[in-house]
């Protein structure tokens, strides 16, 4: 058997073309958001990054999503009341999955059909998994914070939250957007993309932890100690978690915009380490791949941030998700309006039957 396995892959390399993940393959038309990996901007409806996330909350972010313009006060408080409605109303009944991602999906399972606040509502209490009670007078962050940490945040903790939340709504292609974007193009109900997409969020080389970079904060302890614990992970072959993308030849404008909000909290020790070991593994690896720029990634300050708000490490990918859901929502209703079966072709590599 594995014999047999392995002739199948060895036909897989000759004949599959290269492209096989898909690079450069333009799936869709989207006016939601844009990644220039070579200048290192994301632009999210518009609007660069930078200037949205730290100055506009997480509701104001899907009402940009949704009507593409940024809402009046009015509106934003429209968007909050929804949110808070569908959140108080949200209810599962008990699962009995230990990992969160697995929890959230099982619970998003027991929902239905194609209100868009209604799942973000329920998307917070899930993610969650509390059995306190939503507020729905809070903001979506403060609430979701709450519910999770079990404790009342702080204006400063919600705003750093809701910086994350603003800057990882949305990212191009990826792939639990194209998941989504995939079962919304057989007509199927926006529940339905939404749980698909949480399955491919919660694979690790998507949403995948940043609690590895934790981690290795952990394990470096002091700054001093970073030089020579960075070279000895690189002399044993390892990658340094944060850093290095697939797309940005940059450092990743998401990096820049979760340190300055974590920079706007009170100063840690947390965040002097991260600079420092941010430093020391930008320099070495340009010493390593003078060709491959790999500079700090998302995940770096995602970790640090989320960190600083008082999530526990298991809930960094939910989190994620609370977000990015808002991200799917948008393009199911894009995908929808093409009217397209996104049905792409493959290239039969087996034999046939004498
Ligand atoms: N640390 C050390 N070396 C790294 C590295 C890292 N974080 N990221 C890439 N490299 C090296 C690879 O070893 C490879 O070297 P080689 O050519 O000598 O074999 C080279 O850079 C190219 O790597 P490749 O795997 O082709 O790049 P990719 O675009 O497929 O990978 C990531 C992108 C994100 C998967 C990769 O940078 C990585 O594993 N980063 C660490 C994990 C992480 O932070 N993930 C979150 C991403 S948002």
């Amino acid at each position: 058997m594995r014999g047999a396995v392995s002739i199948w892959i060895n036909m897989m390399d000759q004949r599959v073309p290269r492209a096989s993940g898909l690079e450069d393959v333009v799936a869709a038309l989207t006016r939601l958001s844009d990644v220039d990996g070579e200048a290192g901007r994301l632009v999210i409806a518009g609007y660069p990054v930078e200037s949205l996330s730290g100055n506009i909350r997480f509701e104001e972010a899907v009402f940009l999503l949704r009507c593409g313009r940024l809402p009046t006060p009015a509106e934003h408080g429209e968007v909050r009341a929804e949110l808070g409605r569908a959140r108080a109303s949200a209810s599962f009944a008990p699962v009995s999955l230990a990992d969160p991602m697995d929890a959230l999906r099982a619970r998003m399972a027991q929902t239905e059909g194609d209100d868009v606040y209604g799942i973000l509502g329920a998307m917070a209490v899930a993610a969650a998994g509390s059995t306190e009670k939503p507020n729905p007078n809070a903001s979506h962050a403060e609430d979701y914070l709450r519910l999770a940490t079990g404790r009342t945040p702080s204006a400063e903790q919600v705003a750093a939250l809701d910086a994350y939340l603003v800057a990882v709504i949305d990212h191009g292609m990826n792939a639990s957007t194209f998941t989504a974007r995939v079962v919304a193009s057989t007509a199927s109900d926006m529940t339905s993309a939404v749980v698909a997409a949480i399955g491919a969020l919660k694979g690790k080389l998507h949403g995948g932890a940043p609690g590895p970079v934790l981690d290795m904060l952990d394990a470096i302890g002091d700054a001093q100690h970073a030089h020579d614990w960075i070279a000895a992970s690189l002399a044993r072959g390892e990658r340094i978690m944060g850093m290095g993308h697939r797309i940005y030849r940059t450092r990743d404008p998401r990096a820049f915009v979760l340190e300055r909000a974590v920079g706007r909290m009170a100063a840690t020790d947390r965040l002097a380490l991260a600079r420092a070991v941010e430093r020391e593994a930008e320099a070495q690896l340009a010493a390593k791949h003078p060709d491959r720029p790999l500079k700090c990634n998302v995940e770096f300050y995602t970790a640090i941030l989320l960190e600083a708000v008082g999530l526990p490490r298991a809930l960094f990918t939910p989190t994620f998700a609370i977000s990015r859901a808002a991200g799917w929502c948008a393009h199911v209703e894009e995908q929808r309006a093409t009217g397209k079966l996104i049905r792409p072709r493959s290239t039969y590599v087996g034999e046939l039957a004498p």
